[in-house]
């Protein structure tokens, strides 16, 4: 029968040969990222955020890994992706080494926390810079480059981090996350918006909502939750976030597997979301 014989089911979940662009890849969830965009077959992933140090160290890690596809590589590249001469910057740099993209994961992102009364302007607009603004700059300038080798069979991707503080209510109070919640409401609805604007040029657009994932972003709010070990067993499924779990969801929407996959937020939380209403704190 027709349906039984799938086009190739090997190579679903396969990124070889793909080239990526990961924002905010030299710790953390990016990291995590580019490390299964590089195991799962990618050719060259680079990796960016403000610190060129801790880029080139990311690359080294990347690049050691035992098991790449030949010739594959992580290469570092440097940029503050808040601003527009940034995110320029990023492009030119990229751009030496590439005349197309195929992924491109705009995923460097930030926070604050502080009470309402005080909560400062300054923070506010710092985090929305990055987490929404940037994020537009970054699609918008990149988009030439991902529409290069774009197809209706072989569409490019771009996935955006989010968070579930942007589809329930964030953290509140003292260290309360107004801004960023907000935030990463705001890319969430882009994301939809670029879905149905780009599909057309053969690029989908998605979100991934991770719940809490022990990073340096998220660690501080962990321990006044009650850390790790509290708030893990807190969860529906009794832990929290864990590398393999950003992995399988990037991979997921960057090969064939997720190729009709667009406009989508993917959950990663345990099924935290649906019990915000009995913590107190929410990333
Ligand atoms: N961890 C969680 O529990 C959690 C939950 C939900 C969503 N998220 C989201 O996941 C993403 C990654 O967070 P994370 O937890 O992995 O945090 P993290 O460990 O603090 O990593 C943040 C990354 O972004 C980079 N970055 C920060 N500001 C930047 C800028 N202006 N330009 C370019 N790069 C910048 C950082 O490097 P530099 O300092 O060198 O720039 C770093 O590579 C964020 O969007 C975050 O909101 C995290």
């Amino acid at each position: 029968m027709a349906e039984a014989q799938l086009h190739d089911f090997p190579s679903l979940f396969s990124l070889d040969g793909k080239v990526a662009v990961v924002t905010g890849g030299s710790r953390g969830l990016g990291l995590n990222a580019a490390s299964a965009l590089l195991q799962a077959g990618a050719a060259k992933v680079f990796i960016s955020s403000r610190k060129a140090s801790a880029c080139t160290s990311a690359c080294a890690a990347l690049n050691a890994l035992p098991n790449l596809r030949p010739g594959a590589v992580a290469i570092p590249v440097p940029a503050d992706s808040a601003t527009l001469e940034g995110v320029r910057d990023l492009l030119a740099q990229v751009s030496k080494h590439t005349g197309h993209v195929d992924i491109l994961l705009a995923n460097a992102g930030a926070t604050w926390g502080e009470g309402f009364d005080t909560h400062p302007d300054s923070a506010f607009a710092k985090v929305m810079d990055l987490n929404v603004r940037g994020v537009f700059n970054l699609i918008r300038e990149f988009a030439p480059l991902l529409q290069k080798r774009a197809s209706v069979e072989e569409p490019s991707r771009v996935v955006i981090t989010s968070s579930v503080a942007g589809l329930g209510v964030g953290t509140l109070g003292k260290q309360g996350t107004y801004g960023y919640s907000a935030s990463k409401a705001a890319v969430l609805h882009l994301g939809r918006n670029l879905a149905v604007e780009l599909g057309p040029r053969g690029i989908t657009v998605n979100s991934i909502c991770p719940g809490f994932f022990p990073s340096k972003m998220s660690n501080g709010l962990l321990e006044m939750a009650g850390g790790l070990e509290g708030m893990g067993k807190a969860n529906p499924m009794r832990r929290l976030g864990r590398g393999e779990d950003i992995a399988g969801v990037v991979v997921y929407l960057t090969s064939r597997a997720g190729a009709h996959v667009n406009g989508a937020a993917i959950e990663i939380d345990g099924g935290a979301l649906w019990q915000r209403g009995q913590l107190d704190v929410k990333l």
